[in-house]
This record gives C-alpha cells, structure tokens and sequence, in this order.
C-alpha cells in the first residue's frame, strides 16, 4: 500500500485505561521518519508497549492524532494497514517446521523470496550450512537457533512482504541486528521499543517518553 516508507506524525496522544485512571500517554507529539531508526525509550510502565499497540491498531482509545504521510491511522482498512506494516514481537513464536514454511507463516513466497530475505536478514551464510538448504527445521521452539538466529529470522518474517513500515517490540536486540536495520531504515519506516539506550547513535531519532518530572 505504500509505495514508499511513510512519516508518522503524532500530535498530542493522550490515552488513560480507565475514564478516571492517569494519563499514560500525556499530550505526546512525535514524529518517526525513515532514513534512520526510531526508538521508543524509557524506563518500564511508561507506556512503551501502550504506544506500540496504539500504532498496531490494537489501542484505539486515545485522544490527539497518529497519521502516517497525512492519514488518519484509524482511517485505514485493516487489509492495507497490514499490508504495509511488518511486525517483530518480543518473543516471536518458533515452530519446528523446514525454513521454507517458517518465513511464509502461511503466505505464498517463492523459494528465491525467501533466500533474498534471509540474505538480507543475514541468515544466507545459516542457510548455505544446511545441506537441506530451506527444507531444514530449527528444533521445537528453536532451540537450534541462537537468540540473535531467532530474532533475524523474525525480522525475515517481517520484510518478506516488503513492507513499508517495521514495528519492533523490546528484545534485546543485537547490536549486529541493527546494523542490518539500519541498512533498511531508507525503504522502511522502522520503530523499535528498546531498554538498550547503548545501542542508539547520534544519527538515531529516539522518543524518550520518561516524564520531565522523573529525568535526571
Ligand atoms: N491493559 C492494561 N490495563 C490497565 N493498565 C495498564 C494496561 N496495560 C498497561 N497498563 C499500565 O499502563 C502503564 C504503561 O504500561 P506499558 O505501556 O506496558 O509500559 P512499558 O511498555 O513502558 O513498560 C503502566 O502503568 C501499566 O501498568
Ligand atoms: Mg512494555
């Protein structure tokens, strides 16, 4: 649906769990742009995950505006919405399936789709190992992955539909796993939540959502 990765722009995000609960989000004005990543940082219970599922569609009791290249997010259909947005969860689910399945989660890819994506995923060299090439199986719960393994082959999950937009739950991501994100960050708008602050550089574009009140 986008021909090109999107900005998101956000002005005043406010949203609360119950009508006489605290604000979670309180008058948040963001942007994320392509070109460079964006991380959602801050200490726990500030509302990382509360932003992440507002920009998934799932939270949908705020008040202010999200829009990606001028559009209301909630005026998407869910069909196009989705079919620009790739998503990496925390702890992505591991099934004891060959690669060839692993990657498509049931969608239809070609056998090169999914090579050139677990290339550019940084799995080429994992996949060139196997003498069964794409018909190999990772182990119950991929436990014949390591934890970076499992993350890349998420992120495969993620970009094989060529999504415009990448959205990345906290895991302890891999300072190698960013450099490939970071190679991406021109053709895909790509938001991380991330407790790693280490890992940001100065060309990164971080929302701190920690509260004025509580900054050192
Ligand atoms: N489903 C929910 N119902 C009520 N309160 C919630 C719910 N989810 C999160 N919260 C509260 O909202 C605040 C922000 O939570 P969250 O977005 O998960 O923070 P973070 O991801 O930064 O750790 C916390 O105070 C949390 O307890
Ligand atoms: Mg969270």
């Amino acid at each position: 649906m986008f021909t090109r990765a999107p900005v998101f722009d956000i002005e005043n995000l406010t949203t609360r769990y119950s009508s006489d609960g605290p604000a979670v989000l309180d008058r948040l004005n963001a942007s994320f742009t392509p070109g460079a990543l964006n991380f959602i940082i801050g200490p726990s219970g500030v509302g990382k995950s509360t932003l992440m599922n507002i920009l998934l569609r799932l939270n949908t009791t705020y008040t202010g505006t999200v829009r990606i290249d001028g559009q209301n997010l909630d005026t998407f259909d869910d069909d196009t919405y989705w079919s620009g947005v790739g998503y990496v969860p925390q702890e992505p689910m591991m099934m004891n399936v060959p690669i060839r399945e692993n990657v498509p989660l049931g969608r239809e890819f070609t056998d090169t789709e999914i090579v050139d994506t677990l290339t550019k995923v940084g799995l080429g060299h994992k996949l060139d190992q196997y003498p069964d090439g794409l018909d190999h199986t990772i182990g119950e719960g991929g436990c014949l992955l390591s934890g970076g393994e499992k993350q890349r082959l998420s992120l495969a999950r993620a970009l094989i539909a060529a999504s415009r937009i990448l959205l990345l739950d906290d895991s302890d991501t891999e300072t190698k796993i960013l450099t490939t994100l970071r190679a991406l960050a021109d053709e895909t708008t790509i938001i991380a939540i991330t407790h790693r602050t280490d890992t940001i550089t100065p060309a990164d574009n971080m929302i701190d959502l920690t509260p004025a009140a509580i900054r050192i």
